[in-house]
């Protein structure tokens, strides 16, 4: 039986049904998944059963996998398998973690306004986030259509975003949580990265506002003028009418583009719930620079 799909709104999010991830899709099955994954942005499949390799098999039919960062990595042991990121709040010992966790407190960051690993030289492209496991209040995942956003702007602001770089960085989310306690061999591993402010989705020819909270400055900006510009395009992408709250139930697997989405995780009662959400992500092709064809140089 093909799949369905079922949209949830007009063009940013839709329901995939009959669709078994566990196995390979067949091929005309997988085309349905990305034209539709185009034409939206975020995909939902429900009440699927996966182990962590099945989870990054899926993710590996979109592109070359990421790995984890260094900063995250707890000694040699890990709760997932390499590939699979543990957004859990569940330590080692299959506890919760202590509120003082470090990783816990750098994690706090996905609560802001953000797109997958734009502190990275080449980004995400595609995110998919799994939950085996799903507190009974709060923990919802928030999503804006940074495609619709950008259609939005006035044609003045979309002249003035024309070519301009910002650099990104994971140091500049985690300050705006109160998080600066790293190494110095930590911040040697996490330069900043340039990336363009506005890019070209090649699937489907449209644009889209590409910020986040990974922002530090705006190259050719102040750094006043730039902090104040990246507020105010996170302000305007994030209005309700360019987001889709995703309430989580037990076994959704959730797949975004990262190139054209903001997301960000809702505050749950993380000492008392359990919350075990796992993701597996595809990286770009190149820099968005690069693939924008602009020189990062100021
Ligand atoms: C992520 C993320 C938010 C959440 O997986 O990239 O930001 O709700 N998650 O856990
Ligand atoms: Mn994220």
């Amino acid at each position: 039986m093909a799949i369905t799909i079922c949209p949830v709104t007009p063009d940013f999010v839709a329901e995939v049904g009959d669709a078994d991830l566990s196995r390979p899709l067949d091929p005309a099955d997988l085309e349905a998944v990305a034209d539709a994954f185009w034409k939206y942005a975020v995909l939902v499949f429900p009440g699927q059963h996966l182990t962590p390799e099945q989870h990054l098999e899926f993710a590996a039919c979109f592109g070359p996998l990421e790995t984890k960062l260094e900063v995250y990595r707890e000694g040699n042991r890990a709760r997932t398998p390499r590939g699979i990121e543990d957004l859990s709040n569940l330590d080692l010992d299959d506890g919760i973690k202590r509120t003082d966790n470090r990783i816990r407190l750098m994690r706090l960051a996905n609560r802001l306004w953000h797109t997958d690993s734009t502190f990275k030289r080449v980004p995400a492209k595609v995110s998919m986030l799994y939950g085996r496991e799903i507190p009974p209040i709060g923990g919802h995942t928030e999503y804006a259509d940074t495609r619709a956003a950008y259609d939005a702007l006035p044609e003045r602001m979309k002249r003035r975003l024309q070519g301009m770089v910002a650099e990104h960085s994971f140091r500049a989310s985690r300050a705006r949580v109160g998080f600066t306690d790293f190494s110095e061999k930590e911040n040697v591993g996490l330069p900043p990265v340039p990336q363009v402010m506005v890019r070209t989705i090649p699937e489907s020819g449209r644009k889209s506002l590409y910020v986040a909270s990974h922002i530090g400055r705006v190259l050719s900006l102040s750094p006043e003028e730039g902090d104040a510009l990246v507020d105010e395009l996170i302000a305007h992408a994030t209005r309700r009418q360019f987001v889709y709250t995703h309430r989580w139930r037990q076994f959704d697997l959730v797949m975004w583009d990262d190139r054209c989405t903001l997301h960000r995780g809702l505050a749950y009662d993380d000492a008392r719930w359990r919350r075990d959400i796992q993701r597996a992500t595809v990286s770009d092709v190149a820099n968005t620079c690069e693939q924008e064809g602009i020189s990062a140089a100021e």
